[in-house]
């Protein structure tokens, strides 16, 4: 009994998808019948292979991830032809081990869920070309997967959380504030006119040459900064704040890039130290870097929020703010936003830090959640593509601009 309790403290303790894993060790399979339908995620929109099988409930059967983190690093960022080969080499044995995981047979399987869109087209090939063999040889339904959509549905794993909601997506690739109606139901609010956040950051990492840095050379840009940025002081450095004086939900980053690409540039000289070499106050840059970015993403999730709860679009009692995407597990921006969403009494939601960079589960997911709508499952592939670029949703920006919200300042 004290062991049973023991475990169920345990238990109570841990994120839901952990209790799943956790009791999945226990689980007999009585004549292995599934319970649950069951849908093979794969993801290999940029630079990640990765694969899971997730039942209908949630849990997480089996997953595996292969990196290119590290080859890209050294190659200054991504070559596609370099990911698009990375990806071959790897996408047989990551579906292969998730399978072997999860302890499914492709036959038990009752979908195959793959990105499609947008993301690297080099990429998005490799993983479509082997997900369109698998289905076909298995005769199993394909359901194609936004990859965007599936970043803003991750949270629905661990959390209960109901139609409509506000998400913030932050990434390497993407920028954008969006309202969910529903699992392929999106109200575009505003998204980067230039750069991703995590793009910049890599860009910021890459130029203050933190790979040399053995502490960070295996981290991508943005860890990377955010770890050095704990031992910087950010008022060394002043940015200017980006769109500052546009009342809307659009971000921008490029600014920001040019600004500190010249202050680096200007600290070398100074410092007498060249290109390539690390600089005395990278830790300054890094953490002033880090909170322009985070204050401008909060402005603009600031306004957001404003905006729905002024046009009913989150009802008083459950506004809750999602925040997901590689850029989400950054901390420091997390508690900025924590200070957005308690003054605007919301609540922000993130997914745990695994599942806020790219995973197979999250792709997985986003098939059982199409699967049990009936929503884009297909028994007929012909003539399916990929697509390379996609928005996400009805383009609202422009109703959001008009409206000229003024956020009041919050200190940060
Ligand atoms: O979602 P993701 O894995 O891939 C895309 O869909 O782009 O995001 C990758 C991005 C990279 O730019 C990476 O530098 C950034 O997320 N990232 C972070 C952190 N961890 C990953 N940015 C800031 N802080 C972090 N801790
Ligand atoms: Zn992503």
């Amino acid at each position: 009994m004290l062991t049973v309790n023991k475990t169920l403290g345990v238990l109570c303790r841990l994120p839901k998808w952990q209790i799943h894993g956790f009791l999945r060790s226990f689980t007999f399979r009585p004549g292995k019948q599934f319970l649950h339908k069951l849908v093979l995620g794969i993801e290999t929109s940029c630079d990640d292979t990765a694969a899971a099988v997730v039942d209908e409930t949630g849990s997480i059967l089996g997953e595996a991830i292969h990196s290119q983190t590290e080859v890209h690093l050294k190659t200054g960022g991504i070559i596609p032809s370099v990911a698009q080969q990375l990806h071959r080499e790897n996408i047989e044995q990551i579906v292969k081990k998730t399978l072997c995981a999860s302890g499914v047979t492709p036959n038990e399987l009752s979908a195959v869920a793959t990105t499609v869109k947008p993301g690297l087209a080099l990429s998005l090939g490799v993983g479509l070309e082997y997900s369109l063999q698998l289905v076909n040889q298995y005769k199993k339904p394909f359901i194609p997967i936004h990859h965007m959509e599936a970043h803003a549905l991750t949270i629905r794993i661990t959390n209960k959380v109901d139609f409509p909601f506000l998400v913030l997506l932050v990434s390497g690739g993407h920028c954008l504030l969006a309202i969910v109606q529903g699992i392929s139901d999106f109200l575009l609010l505003g998204k980067s006119l230039d750069m991703a956040p995590g793009d910049l950051l890599d860009k910021v990492a890459r130029r203050l040459s933190l790979i040399k840095h053995p502490a960070y050379s295996t981290m991508s840009g943005g860890k990377a900064i955010e770890h050095l940025a704990k031992q910087g002081n950010r008022l060394h450095f002043d940015f200017q704040h980006p769109l500052h004086y546009c009342r809307n939900c659009n971000f921008s980053f490029s600014g920001l890039q040019t600004a500190v690409d010249k202050i680096i540039t200007q600290k070398e000289k100074e410092e007498g130290v060249e290109k390539g070499h690390i600089l005395s106050c990278a830790a300054d840059i890094a953490a002033a870097v880090q909170h322009t970015v985070a204050s401008h993403i909060a402005k603009r999730t600031h306004r957001a929020i404003l905006f729905c709860q002024q046009r009913g679009f989150l009802t008083p009692s459950n506004a809750i703010l999602v925040v997901s995407g590689g850029v989400a597990s950054n901390l420091y921006i997390r508690r900025t936003l924590e200070i957005v969403t308690r003054a605007t009494n919301c609540v922000l939601l993130c997914p745990p830090v695994k599942l806020c960079t790219d995973n197979g589960i999250m792709i997985a997911w986003n098939g059982v959640e199409r699967l049990r709508a009936g929503l884009g499952i297909l028994y007929n592939t012909e003539g399916l593509r990929y697509e390379p670029k996609c928005p996400l949703g009805v383009d609202i920006s422009k109703q959001v601009g008009e409206a000229s919200i003024k956020v009041p300042s919050l200190k940060i």
